[in-house]
């Protein structure tokens, strides 16, 4: 018995980050959408919870109780009382401490594998409030396409989207955690936040990439310049590029480029590559569904 699951990269078209919260996490409003950068989670029966990686970045992702998978696992083990364990296979294609919801995804995948292969049934529902309590992002990869986030960022509603995006992605040598970038924007002494999402939205009914390249916003971009300088170089090259729009993925490192179509992220995926300002660099489509089995 063997199940596979993709799940999603995210980026966040609109990442607005208000005032820190009794519990110690920020208010956001953000909007965002899944990307055709998958990782891939397989679950095999096995006598207990193990994991294995592969791929992107693979040397970076912790192996222990603490991998975000195996905490998908656990969760869902101890709340439907599963006794059954699970061989988990990750293979990375999404970038780790990227900024791109990676561990999320493998969160998110995990759920969806274990609870097929243990025969949990479990519905959607169920899933996402087991997926809020993993992370922030992960009810987002379970569901993908293209969201509002409010709250923390897990609480999720339909956005009316039209079209398909064409993006191109800066990785960056090295990562970024979460909790730096965010105790790093908390040391800003900002009069405002971006707590209106409207620019966003209205490009988004429109299927305007224009519109909605020049409506990207992230209220981290510049915590997480800080924290990695080089950024600098590289949304200041993607500019150049002529990009559509330029805008850090969620905590960073990575940049995501808006194109105006397949054809020019192509050109502008290669023009960036020839410059040297980042460590690779991958195109990606959007919206695309959220974590699902892909074979049996
Ligand atoms: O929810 P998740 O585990 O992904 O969040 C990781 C860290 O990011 C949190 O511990 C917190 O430091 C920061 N965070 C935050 N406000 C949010 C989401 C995340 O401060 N809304």
């Amino acid at each position: 018995m063997r199940v596979v699951v993709r799940a999603p990269a995210k980026i966040n078209l609109h990442l607005g980050v208000g005032p820190v919260r009794p519990d110690g996490y920020h208010e956001l409003v953000t909007v965002y959408q899944a990307l055709d950068l998958l990782d891939e989670v397989r679950a095999e029966a096995g006598p207990d919870l193990a994991v294995t990686v592969t791929g992107e970045g693979a040397s970076d992702v912790p192996l222990g109780a603490d991998n975000l998978a195996v905490r998908a696992a656990r969760l869902l083990a101890d709340r439907t009382g599963t006794t059954a364990g699970a061989r988990l296979t990750i293979r990375k294609a999404i970038p780790v401490a990227g900024g791109m919801a990676g561990g999320s995804a493998d969160a998110a995948a995990a759920l969806v594998a274990c609870d097929a292969l243990w025969g949990t049934g479990l519905d959607r529902d169920d899933l996402g409030a087991l997926a809020a309590e993993l992370g922030s992002d992960v009810p987002f990869s379970l569901v993908g396409g293209t969201a509002l986030g409010t709250g923390r960022g897990e609480q999720l509603s339909p956005v009316l989207a039209r079209g398909t995006y064409a993006w191109v992605l800066a990785l960056a040598a090295g990562g970024l955690t979460t909790p730096a970038v965010f105790a790093a924007y908390d040391t800003e002494q900002r009069a405002v936040w971006s707590e209106r999402a409207d620019a966003v939205l209205a490009a988004l009914r429109a299927g305007d990439p224009t519109a909605l390249g020049a409506a990207l916003t992230n209220d981290l971009q510049e915590a997480a310049t800080r924290l990695h300088p080089d950024l600098r170089r590289t949304l200041e090259t993607a500019r150049e590029l002529g990009a559509l729009g330029v805008v850090v993925s969620g905590s960073g490192p990575t940049v995501a480029l808006l194109a105006a179509g397949p054809d020019a992220a192509d050109t502008l995926a290669a023009d960036l590559a020839g410059r040297g300002v980042c460590r690779a660099v991958r195109r990606a489509g959007g919206p695309v569904p959220g974590a699902r089995v892909v074979d049996g």
